[in-house]
């Protein structure tokens, strides 16, 4: 642990006048050490605690959380705001534990980014016709594929919201044919968006990649399956960035098989770590990355969570603000 958990201010043993009050800090993913020094940067009179060495729960009025097991907000009474270590806020919804005060979940500039690059990524892999290549290597087979302009492979983003329009924006940029779904109307630069579900078929009837960016709500859980996939053009890929509930697994596996679809790129299961004996593993057209599409940044997040923590104190609402009962 740094100097600065073990601080007297960060342990709660002395609190300097302009008091914030106490922070609980709890993640199994996440180190808390940068957490604690970027936020003592910013704000000096918090006092940071990490689950679960918090002393006198009262003193805590501000969670930074990801996934916190049930029941974890039970001995916070005087909390204030809930911050999400991440984008989706899935594992704060539906729950009976969840205080009544504002939710509000990460956006920062280095997420943003990482989730880019791993759409970029998976895109291009299949644009490019990467994963032929990486089996004509093992073949030693000089294998030319004479390359497609950009322009040519139209890729859907379902799901606009703050890093789905990004990401979409981003491949737009780069000179891709972007599409957009979403369940409201949106408009991102240089993306055909669409939203009535009179457009539905048109949107993914005509689809080379189809990648995921929605968030898991009771609405989006196993909203991609077996009739999705039988409406993207034979050979289409997927790619799943954002929860593994949000998709039928036995259909994705079955569309897989028959040939359906050409490949998938997935980064988020529905049991996380995915099990051993999973049919994926086995798959030749899968590629699997271990739930790491994006994470938050730290140096950059935190001055987001210090200015939602600013805002509170001050009886203002913080920064990304969620609605618990939409689920985003
Ligand atoms: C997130 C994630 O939601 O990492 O931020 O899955």
């Amino acid at each position: 642990m740094s100097d600065v958990i073990n601080s007297p201010v960060a342990r709660g043993q002395g609190r300097p006048a302009d008091d914030l009050g106490a922070l609980v800090f709890y993640s199994e993913f996440d180190e808390p050490e940068p957490w604690a020094e970027a936020l003592q940067q910013l704000l000096p009179a918090l006092d940071f605690r990490v689950h679960p060495d918090i002393g006198n729960p009262d003193d805590v009025r501000y969670a930074l959380v990801w996934r916190p097991k049930p029941g974890f907000f039970r001995d916070f009474k005087n909390i204030r705001l809930v911050v999400n270590l991440g984008a989706g806020v899935d594992s704060l919804t539906n729950r009976d534990d969840l205080p009544d005060v504002p939710i509000s979940r990460l956006s920062d500039p280095g997420m943003v980014a990482l989730m880019r690059s791993y759409v970029h990524f998976a895109v291009i892999r299949y644009a490019r016709d990467m994963p032929e290549f990486e089996r004509a290597k093992q073949r030693r087979d000089w294998h030319y594929i004479h390359p497609r302009p950009l322009h040519h492979t139209r890729v859907g983003i379902l799901g606009l919201g703050a890093l789905g329009a990004a990401v979409a924006e981003s491949l737009a940029g780069l000179g891709f044919d972007v599409r957009g779904w979403d369940h409201a109307a949106k408009q991102v630069p240089s993306v055909t968006c669409f939203h009535d579900p009179k457009d539905w078929q048109r949107f993914v009837g005509e689809l080379d990649i189809l990648v995921n960016m929605m968030p898991l709500t009771p609405q989006t859980r196993k909203f991609i399956g077996a009739e999705l996939f039988d409406r993207l053009p034979r050979g289409a890929k997927f790619v799943n960035a954002s929860r593994g509930e949000v998709v039928e697994e036995d259909a994705l596996v079955a569309a897989l098989r028959s040939g359906h679809l050409g490949g998938a790129t997935l980064d988020v299961f529905e049991n996380e770590p995915l099990p051993g004996d999973h049919p994926f593993w086995e798959m030749e057209n899968v590629y699997i990355t271990p739930h790491l599409a994006s994470i938050t940044v730290p140096e950059m997040a935190s001055r987001d969570v210090a200015e939602s923590i600013r805002r509170v104190h001050q009886g203002q609402d913080p920064l990304h603000r969620i609605d618990p009962r939409k689920g985003y």
